[in-house]
């Protein structure tokens, strides 16, 4: 007798056999098919509900669905959805402004926009070039940039080696600090941003500063484990670019839109880059765009010679509708005072689940940016799974364990991210954290 498939059936029979997923072996793929959203919830096709416990990858902002978003869309797909990019165009214009407005540069800046945060990566190190007329950039091991060419090239973990040997040259890797496990063999947080430094001068001096752009950073270190900079460690990049003429870039595409308590990263953290690359929150995620803050003093450099980057999509109208909605809601909304209540209770309840289990060797974060970070053993603090080893192993049932409590959140190795829309309640928060702690107890009981 042959069995009649569910429609969700149907949909995972058709998505394996049609689509290829990012990044992983499509072999074992076995998803639910997501169909509808709704606040911090996301619905499969049987109707089953999760809790969006990392705001998808670090993106939806916002939550599902906010009709601040949503209606800024419809209206702009009913006045204009295309208009090339050598013509000026009402939104364009109003989100330029509206980014301007968030940056920390007192004398203003530009954007430029894109389609995502790769693209943006590769256009920044571009404009970096061409206002410098110097050509390498440094990045730092355990980043991730994005997987266009060059955003590939300056990303410093595993997903780059599949793209080698690389296809960008002039970049050049150094080791940021990582407090928990530190690369320069220190236990002081002082200390550590003393050596990474001394490092970073080091690295710079056997490259010649005088060839170096950019050094382009995530300012806080996202997918890689959510890696908090000892205090003076960016201050001193700051100083260190400013000394050899070096443009400071932020790669704000996860730090971004109140994601740490503030619009941006460095204002949560009271450094100023001369660039900053931004995606995901600016739409919440709802369309796609990306783009470069370029403080005015370089964006000037434009106005004589030609900008060497340009797309097609750039500075969509939809997109643009849909940025100007996402920071309308941000604002009228209050995120960043509900942002600081956030972080308390996450704070409060991850810490709980790190003196609870053995396995959880740490639970950091900032404002709604937190990550898990698993060991086998406190004192030793061996990784649960290897960093770049073969795969997931015991993590994956992790994941499983929230997804049959109905939650959904994304890790790497021995990682787990904790980054919930900004807007989620006290309660919703109650129901993840309810699911983290079964899943670490599944985790320590299987260890
Ligand atoms: C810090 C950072 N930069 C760049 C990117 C790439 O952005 P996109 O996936 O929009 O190309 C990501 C994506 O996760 C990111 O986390």
């Amino acid at each position: 007798m042959t069995q009649t498939l569910s429609r969700q059936e149907q949909h995972q029979a058709q998505h394996k056999k049609y689509v290829l997923s990012s990044w992983v072996a499509q072999g074992a793929l076995n998803a639910p098919v997501v169909t509808r959203g709704e606040g911090r919830f996301f619905f499969d096709e049987d109707g089953n509900k999760y809790l969006d416990l990392s705001s998808g990858l670090v993106s939806t902002n916002l939550g599902h669905g906010h009709p601040r978003v949503v209606k800024a869309i419809q209206d702009q797909a009913a006045t204009l959805c295309y208009s090339p990019t050598g013509y000026f165009q009402d939104k364009r214009a109003e989100l330029g402004e509206a980014m301007i407005k968030l940056t920390p540069w007192s004398e203003g800046g530009r954007a430029f926009f894109t389609t995502g945060g790769a693209e943006a990566n590769d256009d920044a190190v571009r404009i970096a070039r061409a206002i410098t007329g110097r050509f390498k950039i440094l990045a730092s091991y355990r980043s991730y940039h994005g997987s266009t060419g060059t955003a590939m090239q300056l990303t410093g973990e595993d997903r780059r080696f599949g793209n080698e040997p690389a296809l960008a040259p002039g970049i050049v890797h150094f080791f940021a600090p990582y407090p928990y496990r530190s690369p320069f063999y220190t236990q002081d947080p002082h200390e550590e941003t003393a050596r990474a430094l001394e490092h970073l001068e080091r690295t710079l001096m056997h490259e010649n500063p005088r060839n170096v752009a950019a050094i382009l950073l995530e300012p806080i270190v996202g997918s890689n484990g959510v890696i908090i900079y000892p205090e003076g460690y960016l201050e001193g990049v700051r100083r260190i670019c400013t000394q050899h003429g070096i443009l400071l870039i932020f790669d704000e595409v996860m730090t971004g839109f109140w994601r740490t308590g503030k619009s941006f990263a460095a204002h949560t953290l009271g450094v100023t880059p001369d660039m900053m690359v931004f995606a995901k929150g600016v739409t919440s995620a709802y369309i796609p765009l990306g783009g470069v803050l370029i403080r005015e003093g370089l964006a000037q450099y434009f106005d004589i010679k030609a900008l060497p980057v340009g797309h097609t999509y750039a500075g969509h109208p939809l997109c643009c509708a849909a940025g100007l909605g996402a920071i309308a809601a941000y604002q009228e909304d209050g995120i960043e005072q509900h942002v600081a209540q956030l972080e308390g209770w996450l704070r409060t309840g991850l810490k709980e689940l790190e003196n609870r289990y053995k396995t959880l060797g740490e639970a950091r974060g900032i404002g709604a940016f937190w990550a898990l970070e698993f060991v086998k053993d406190k004192d030793t603090r061996e990784p649960l799974v290897a960093w770049h080893g073969d795969g997931p192993g015991i993590m994956k049932n992790f994941f499983l364990e929230l997804r049959k409590r109905g939650v959904f959140s994304f890790g790497k190795f021995n990682i787990a991210m904790v980054t919930p829309p900004l807007n989620t309640t006290r309660d919703e928060l109650d129901h993840g954290l309810e699911a983290l702690d079964a899943a670490c107890k599944a985790i320590d009981a299987a260890v």
